[in-house]
C-alpha cells in the first residue's frame, strides 16, 4: 500500500468512526507501537540519505494528518456525546415543585422571634437558663422564703427529693445546703442567674418554657413566658412603663394601645404592678387599643412587673444602694393568641398539622422592625 493510500484510507476510516472505542482502536492500528505508521517511520533508518529525502517529509505528514485526524474525530464523538446526554437529561424548570409535606414555624416561635426583635432594638439581649431548676434560684433568692406563702401561689412540679450534688451551685448559695429540683414555674430565675453570672449593669429578656400543676381551657401545665429585666444606676417606674408601652404598641402595631398600672403583688418586686391594656369591641371581638374605660371598651390584665425588690438585688450579689432595675414577666402564649386572634390554648400544644397549617408561619417569614414585626399568617 502506497503512502498516499494508507493515508487517505486511514482518514476516511477515522472519519467514520462512530464512537470513541471505535476511534481507540483506530489510533492503535496506526500510531501504536505495533501500528503500520509507525513501522513505515521505522523504516526510515535502513534508507539512503537520498530516499530518506523524499521519503521522510511524506511518512512525517501522514503521521501529522492522522494524528490530526484522530484529535478531530474525538472532539466531534465527545461533542455529540456531551448534546445528547443534555437532550435526555431534561429539567423543566417551569413545572411546579413536587407536593411535599412542608413545615411550618409554630405561632409561639414566631412571636418570640418578634420580640426579640422588639427588645434587639431597644438594646436588650436575649438571656436563658434551665428548665429543671432548683428552689433556690425559682424561689429563695427571689425573695420566696421557705415559709413564705407566696410559694403556693406557684403549683409546683418538684422532683423527688436529692441532696445537693453540686449542679448548678451558685456562688451565693450556701455550700452543702439541700436543694430542690423543680421544673421552674417562671422565667424569674434568669433575672437571678444573669445579675449572679453578668453583674450589672443589666439588660435582657428571657424568654421560655415554664410548668406549672394547672391544667383547664385556659392554662396548660406547659407554658412560655417572657422575662425582661433592666438593672442599672437611677432605673425607676417611669422607665418600666415607657418599656412596656414601647414594646407593646411595636407588638401589636397600634399606636392607641393604652396602658393601667395597678398596684399589684410579687415577691421579688417593689413596688409590684399588674398592667392591664385597653380594648376595643370590634363585631363581637376584643381588639387591643384605645381607652379600656371609654364606652365599648373594656381592661384586660396582661403582664406582672414591678421595681426589682432590694432583697433580690441582694440575693444576687448586687449593692441595692448602687443599683435598681425593674422586672416584668409576661405569657407568650397569650400575646400570641391576643395577636394573631387565636382561641384555644391547647391546640397550641396538640400537634396538631391541620391546626399548624393554618397558624404556622413561613419560615420566611422573619419579622424585622423596617418590614413591621407583625408577620402575614
Ligand atoms: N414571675 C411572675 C409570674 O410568673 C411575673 C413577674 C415577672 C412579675 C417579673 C414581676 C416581675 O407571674
Amino acid at each position: 500500500m502506497t503512502i498516499e493510500s494508507l493515508g487517505s484510507d486511514a482518514l476516511e476510516r477515522i472519519t467514520a468512526a462512530g464512537d470513541a472505542a471505535a476511534l481507540e482502536a483506530l489510533r492503535v492500528e496506526y500510531l501504536g507501537k505495533q501500528g503500520s505508521v509507525s513501522a513505515l517511520l521505522k523504516t526510515l533508518g535502513k534508507m539512503s540519505p537520498e530516499e530518506r529525502q523524499t521519503e521522510g517529509p511524506k511518512i512525517h505528514a501522514l503521521r501529522q494528518s492522522v494524528t490530526d485526524a484522530l484529535a478531530a474525530r474525538k472532539e466531534a464523538i465527545d461533542a455529540a456525546a456531551l448534546e445528547q446526554k443534555l437532550a435526555s437529561e431534561t429539567l423543566d424548570l417551569t413545572l411546579p415543585a413536587p407536593e411535599r409535606p412542608r413545615g411550618s414555624v409554630h405561632p409561639v416561635s414566631q412571636v418570640m422571634d418578634e420580640l426579640a426583635e422588639i427588645f434587639a432594638d431597644l438594646g436588650f439581649a436575649v438571656a436563658t437558663g434551665p428548665e429543671v431548676e432548683d428552689d433556690w434560684h425559682n424561689f429563695t433568692a427571689l425573695n420566696m422564703p421557705e415559709s413564705h406563702p407566696a410559694r403556693a401561689m406557684h403549683d409546683t412540679f418538684y422532683f423527688p427529693d436529692s441532696a445537693a450534688d453540686g449542679h448548678s451551685a451558685s456562688s451565693s448559695e450556701a455550700v452543702g445546703q439541700k436543694k430542690r429540683m423543680l421544673l421552674r414555674t417562671h422565667t424569674s430565675p434568669v433575672q437571678i442567674r444573669t445579675m449572679v453570672a453578668e453583674g450589672a449593669p443589666v439588660r435582657i429578656i428571657a424568654p421560655g418554657r415554664v410548668y406549672r400543676s394547672d391544667s383547664d381551657a385556659t392554662h396548660t401545665p406547659m407554658f412560655h413566658q417572657i422575662e425582661g429585666l433592666v438593672v442599672d444606676k437611677g432605673i425607676h417606674l417611669g422607665h418600666l412603663k415607657w418599656t412596656l408601652e414601647t414594646f407593646l404598641k411595636a407588638f401589636f402595631e397600634r399606636d392607641d394601645i393604652v396602658l393601667r398600672l395597678r398596684p399589684s403583688y410579687f415577691p421579688f418586686t417593689e413596688p409590684s404592678v399588674e398592667v392591664d391594656v385597653g380594648w376595643e369591641d370590634v363585631g363581637g371581638r376584643r381588639v387591643l387599643g384605645g381607652d379600656g374605660d371609654a364606652p365599648g371598651h373594656g381592661w384586660m390584665e396582661l403582664l406582672g412587673s414591678g421595681m426589682v425588690n432590694r432583697r433580690v438585688i441582694e440575693f444576687a450579689g448586687l449593692d441595692p444602694d448602687e443599683w435598681q432595675g425593674f422586672a416584668f414577666g409576661v405569657g407568650v402564649d397569650r400575646l400570641a393568641m391576643l395577636k394573631y386572634a387565636m382561641d384555644d390554648l391547647r391546640a397550641f400544644f396538640d400537634g396538631d398539622i391541620r391546626w399548624l397549617q393554618h397558624y404556622g408561619f413561613s419560615a420566611f417569614d422573619q419579622p424585622t422592625l423596617s418590614a413591621g414585626v407583625g408577620a402575614s399568617a
